[in-house]
């Protein structure tokens, strides 16, 4: 998407807030968080998180960027004047920050992981879990190699900032989710078939309600929040491009199912593949889901470095589609706001998160040892936004939307001005007014007592 224009297609669309919302979110970070939060159990409330706040969300900021036409700090200046409701967008801009700094580590950890399956170093004669989880040690807690490729994959995103080929990947991005859906079918059948999968199905679909309880719930909503890309102003910013007769609430339900969607063959993928590869009791954790786990299931294929290699490269397009659309965030406001071309604006923008994400990339290895509230950098960064800042900016997205927007914003939003029937209108405005800020808040709270 250029940077004035509107998106061509419904398609094009679709494409592009699905590729924002479509990526480590749900192939690295979602399989990690539903094994640490007890597995169906977490499925059921992401589920229920995703439908119940996420979509009422989404539209909320769909709402606030197509009625603003800008950057989120001056789409809340210009809907709320002489106000300090503009902190939230503040809020998400700094968000889409540092969120970006954690995203780069992972997806310079795919880079290397693309690299090694290309040359065929990931693949050989030994194909124990021992041989996969040493090397992927070695990717994570490495002594500086995590840097290099975390360097690397930071300056391949600033050349394509810089080009300003969003529209190119955009185009990629029509072609390489198809191909991600397709792909994720073809290992869902190989993982499924493998022997003893049936367990793996069972711990992701046969849900144990005790097992629910508020750390389970606050994780469910970060993560619903952080795969949908909600609470980061994508969505605002990307709104602002949406033609007058887009239907807001098609296009929300269509994204969330479709992410939703794509999770959930992640981890038909996965957990079948865990329990078959007798890994569960296994310290496996995070990280090792994706990078010990799915070589391993390529092994089980004929030409493992090939699907490996496309697997790894699909991941990294659909890293760089969300790493894309966070960058444009702060790079936007600055363009909008501080008046600066586009080359000073990504420079000032990403620079920084060149340093910060390098650094970030050792604090599992070398740097492991300093530690902030008991994380490590990685892990903090990963929390607090998730599981506090992006529910935080959601929260008083929907007190400004419920409370105090202009009358009639959201219905004429929502009925693109009263055009097109939205049956779901009375509902969505009853959860933003509601539902949403005392849920989110009891949650939030919950956590405290
Ligand atoms: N939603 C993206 C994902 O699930 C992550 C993302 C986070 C995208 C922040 C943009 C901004 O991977």
């Amino acid at each position: 998407m250029s940077s004035n224009n509107q998106f061509n297609s419904k398609i094009g669309l679709i494409a592009a807030t699905v590729g924002s919302a479509v990526g480590l979110g749900n192939i690295w970070r979602f399989p990690a968080e539903t094994q640490a939060n007890g597995g169906a159990a977490f499925l059921i409330v992401y589920i229920a998180c995703v439908l119940i706040l996420g979509v009422p969300v989404m539209l909320g900021e769909f709402t606030l960027g197509r009625a603003g036409g800008s950057d989120a700090v001056t789409d809340f200046r210009r809907l709320a004047p002489r106000t300090r409701w503009w902190m939230i967008g503040a809020g998400s801009i700094l968000v889409a920050f540092l969120i970006n700094i954690f995203y780069m580590v992972v997806a310079g950890w795919t880079l290397e992981y693309f690299i090694n399956s290309i040359s065929g170093n990931l693949f050989t004669a030994d194909t124990s879990a021992q041989f996969f989880t040493t090397q992927m040690q070695s990717s994570v807690e490495g002594s500086y190699a995590p840097a290099i490729f975390t360097i690397a994959i930071t300056l391949i995103n600033i050349s394509i900032l810089l080009l300003g080929v969003q529209k190119g990947i955009e185009r990629m991005s029509n072609l390489m989710m198809p191909a991600l859906f397709l792909l994720l079918i073809m290992f869902c059948i190989v993982s499924l078939s493998l022997p003893g999968a049936s367990g793996g199905v069972e711990f992701f679909m046969k849900p144990d309600f005790s097992k629910i309880n508020s750390t389970v719930i606050i994780n469910a909503l970060g993560q619903a929040f952080f795969s949908l890309s909600l609470g980061m102003g994508i969505l605002i910013t990307y709104a602002a491009y949406f033609p007058r007769d887009t239907k807001l609430t098609r296009t929300a339900v269509t994204v969330s199912l479709l992410d939703m969607l794509v999770a959930v063959m992640v981890g038909l993928v996965i957990f079948p593949a865990i329990v078959s590869f007798g890994m569960h009791d296994a310290s496996v954790e995070g990280t090792s889901l994706v990078f010990v786990t799915m070589p391993m299931i390529f092994t089980h294929l004929p030409c493992p470095a090939l699907w490996s290699s496309l697997f790894f490269f699909l991941l990294l397009l659909a890293a760089a589609t969300s790493t894309i659309s966070i960058s444009e965030v702060p790079i936007r406001y600055f363009q909008d706001t501080k008046r600066m071309s586009r080359r000073r604006a990504t420079l000032t923008v990403m620079l920084p998160i060149l340093v910060l994400s390098a650094v970030c990339s050792l604090s599992l290895g070398p740097l492991s040892g300093y530690k902030l509230l008991g994380m490590n950098m990685f892990d903090l960064l990963n929390t607090v936004t998730t599981n506090y800042m992006l529910p935080l900016i959601a929260l008083f997205t929907c007190i400004y939307l419920g409370w105090f927007s202009p009358r009639n914003l959201l219905s004429d939003q929502l009925t693109n001005g009263g055009t097109v029937k939205c049956r779901l209108k009375l509902a969505i405005s009853f959860i933003i007014k509601w539902i949403a800020p005392a849920l989110i808040a009891l949650i939030f709270i919950s956590q405290f007592l």
